[in-house]
């Protein structure tokens, strides 16, 4: 099984509540290297940032606060590669409030799947989750350490609109399709999973059995589906999907990567149950 090398330098503590209160603990920055495969964790205010290393240039995977962009210049100029392309997972305010500012620095576009690429095209707000998904949230966020925004986020958020559902980037737009493989990072491939939000994907290498899963997947209680949803018949299509992949490690958007996931080690069924 892939396994986490630490980095070359010393992470900041991570919060006092995550420490003591989320069940798996919180998430471990490294490198994960594998079948050709290499990538840099880093997280983040809010959610965990991966780097995907190709050939010759980089994919930024999240950048969830301005307060990233710091740790994410590090990881890059250690890398000693551009960044191509930067791709949130999906446009929730805690994986895109530094999104744009750190597409503007690394000189790269955003890269989009349809439903969030037609929506900043059209000016429209995408969907929300119901108000009943809405208290799934609360108790994460205090796994997660109970973080405030940063300076500068909760503008970043104003200006880009997130808040009210929208995202108006100042960065150049790209579309991701469902299965297409990243130029910039051979092996890694783009996976439409719907369900969580309209616009969630995963982005999968098959060779080194490797899943950055956004908030398809979760690990704050040792890895599990994420039962705050904007779609369940979506989701339980995503499931199926997911769940017929041979995964050696998840890098999940909150908590600590987790892995393999077999047939006598699925996730629990916890959602649609
Ligand atoms: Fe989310």
């Amino acid at each position: 099984m892939p396994a986490l090398a630490p980095l070359p330098w010393p992470a900041p503590p991570a919060p006092w509540l995550s420490r003591r209160l989320c069940p798996a603990g919180p998430a471990v920055p490294g490198e994960v290297r594998a079948a050709g495969a290499r990538v840099v964790v880093v997280p983040g205010r809010y959610s965990v940032s991966y780097l995907l290393e190709g050939p010759r240039a980089l994919t930024l995977v999240e950048a969830g606060s301005l307060a990233d962009l710091p740790r994410l210049e590090r990881a890059v100029a250690w890398l000693q590669k551009p960044v191509a392309r930067v791709i949130p997972t999906h446009l929730h305010f805690d994986h895109c409030l530094g999104l744009d500012q750190a597409a503007l620095a690394f000189g790269a576009p955003l890269g989009l799947p349809p439903a969030s690429h037609a929506a900043v095209r059209e000016g429209r707000p995408l969907r929300r989750p119901p108000p009943r998904a809405v208290p799934e949230f609360f108790v994460p966020w205090v796994w997660q350490g109970l973080p405030v925004f940063a300076p500068g986020d909760f503008g970043a958020g104003l200006r880009l609109g997130v808040f009210r559902w929208r995202f108006r980037p100042r960065a150049r737009v790209e579309p991701l399709e469902d299965g297409a493989e990243l130029p910039e990072a051979p092996g890694w491939r783009v996976l439409l999973t719907p369900g969580h939000s309209d616009d969630s994907l995963c982005l999968w290498h098959a060779a080194a059995g490797l899943l950055v899963a956004g908030d398809t997947l979760r690990n704050y209680q040792g890895g599990e589906w994420n039962p705050l949803l904007t779609d369940l018949a979506a989701y339980r299509r995503s499931q199926a999907l997911l769940g017929a992949l041979p995964v050696e490690l998840v890098l999940p958007g909150h908590g600590p990567a987790f892995g393999p996931l077999t047939a006598a080690r699925p996730l629990p069924p916890r959602v649609g149950k």
